[in-house]
């Protein structure tokens, strides 16, 4: 196994985009902290959260949180870690009043916390539309590395799902690839509808829509992770 990790940090394009509004600066700086996962290994996950949950599920870059509110909305019983170092995005999240009791978030770099995860803790991982470094020389940045596949792998639960999806022909291949070569994964399509259409509890996003109006088809990835005497 290559390794491909690049130096912590190098994924995202940037941290800062527009201006907070008010409402939103004051989301960054009084409800944040308190939902901020602290700089130490966590030793239980279900104690990230106020109150009791049944499963958690992990969502790395969630861009505007439309995904991860609207799962929230979905699944009342679960808790959620939401990793996105976009100022903006952190914001927008916090703007549609997510159920804090059962939310937990990294404002950085998600593979900076994957390590710090116990082992089979996570019920469901989703990693949506990751940025794409299309150009041969920047794949190098993408999320999806053998490293960030192998942690993942490591804090799922045996039976766990990994959805990924994404709208560059060459990282549905280039995540196959790598979720394949870990033997830790089922890839789950029977047929090319499998990963040809959303999930039905799929909301579809801003980013997506950007796709959909560039002319991109967007492919939908879905893994499970292997039981420990099914591992290759
Ligand atoms: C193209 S956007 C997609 C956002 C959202 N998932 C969607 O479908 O609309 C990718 C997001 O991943 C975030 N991201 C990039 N690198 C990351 C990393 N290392 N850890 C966590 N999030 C990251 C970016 O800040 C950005 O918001």
């Amino acid at each position: 196994m290559t390794t491909e990790q690049p130096r912590a940090g190098s994924f995202y394009g940037r941290r800062k985009g527009h201006r907070l509004r008010e409402q939103q600066s004051r989301l960054m700086e009084e409800t944040l902290p308190r939902l901020r996962i602290g700089p130490d290994a966590v030793s239980d996950v279900s104690a990230l959260f106020a109150r009791p949950v049944s499963q958690t599920w992990l969502e790395i870059g969630f861009g505007g949180g439309e995904h991860l509110l609207h799962q929230m909305q979905l699944n009342p019983d679960v808790g959620f870690i939401g990793c996105e170092p976009f100022i903006n995005g952190m914001a927008k999240l916090l703007a549609g009043e997510p159920d804090e009791q059962r939310l937990a978030l990294h404002d950085a770099d998600a593979t900076e916390l994957l390590p710090r995860l116990p082992a089979a803790s996570i019920d469901r991982a989703f990693v949506l539309y990751p940025d794409p470094w299309p150009k041969r020389r920047q794949r190098k940045r993408r999320i999806i590395s053998h490293e960030t596949v192998s942690n993942l792998a490591r804090v799922l639960k045996p039976g766990a799902i990994f959805r990924f999806a994404t709208d560059i022909d060459d990282y549905a291949a280039w995540t196959l690839a790598r979720v394949m070569a870990s033997g830790q994964f089922d890839w789950a399509a029977e047929r090319a509808d499998d990963w040809r259409l959303a999930w039905t509890d799929w909301p579809g996003t801003r980013y997506e829509q950007k796709a959909f109006r560039e002319g991109r088809t967007p492919a939908y990835l879905t893994f499970v992770r292997r039981e420990a005497r099914n591992l290759a």
